[in-house]
């Protein structure tokens, strides 16, 4: 008999992942992609934290996936994408609680995130507690070429 149920698997990212996450990417309005982006530099990204970035699939496809990074004090997130037609599913929650899971066992007690002005989805991370900081802090940033 066939079996018909959809496999939902959460793991790690590597490399190999690179090309498709990297499409979805850019299939997503709403994120700031740039050089660091590039192949090289997601490689970079993937070595020194191993275990933050991550997949979620169904049946071996790509639906979702977010960069988890850790400086030895704060948890920081990028690029959390759910391919469009699989949005509202609960993938970016499912995402989001296992890499929060694993901040945690990795020592971080907070986590970072940045988002442009104009994009709704902060509404996401507002209905998961996280506060946002208006008033309080901004962003500065320095390129280093
Ligand atoms: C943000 C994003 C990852 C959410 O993924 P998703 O799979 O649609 O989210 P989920 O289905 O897991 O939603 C979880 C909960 O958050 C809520 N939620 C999801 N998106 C929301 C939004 N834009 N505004 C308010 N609430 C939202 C859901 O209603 C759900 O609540 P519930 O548990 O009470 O039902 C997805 O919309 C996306 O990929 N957006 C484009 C990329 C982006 O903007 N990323 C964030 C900036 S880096």
């Amino acid at each position: 008999m066939k079996d018909t149920k959809m496999k939902t698997k959460i793991r790690e990212m590597v490399i190999a992942d690179y090309d498709g996450v990297r499409t979805l990417w850019g299939e997503t309005a709403g994120l700031g992609l740039s050089s660091a982006d590039e192949r090289g530099e997601v490689e970079k990204f993937l070595d020194a934290n191993p275990k933050t970035s991550l997949i979620i699939e169904i049946d071996g496809e790509i639906v979702g996936s977010v960069l988890g990074g850790f400086d030895g004090r704060r948890g920081y997130i990028y690029h959390l994408t759910v391919v469009e037609k699989m949005r509202g599913k609960g993938f970016g929650k499912m995402l989001m609680d296992e890499l929060e899971l694993r901040f945690k066992e990795i020592g971080a007690h907070k986590i970072h995130l940045m988002i442009y002005l104009d994009n709704e989805n902060w509404r996401f991370y507002e209905e998961r507690g996280y506060k946002r900081r208006d008033g309080e802090l901004f962003i500065m940033s320095s390129d280093l070429g």
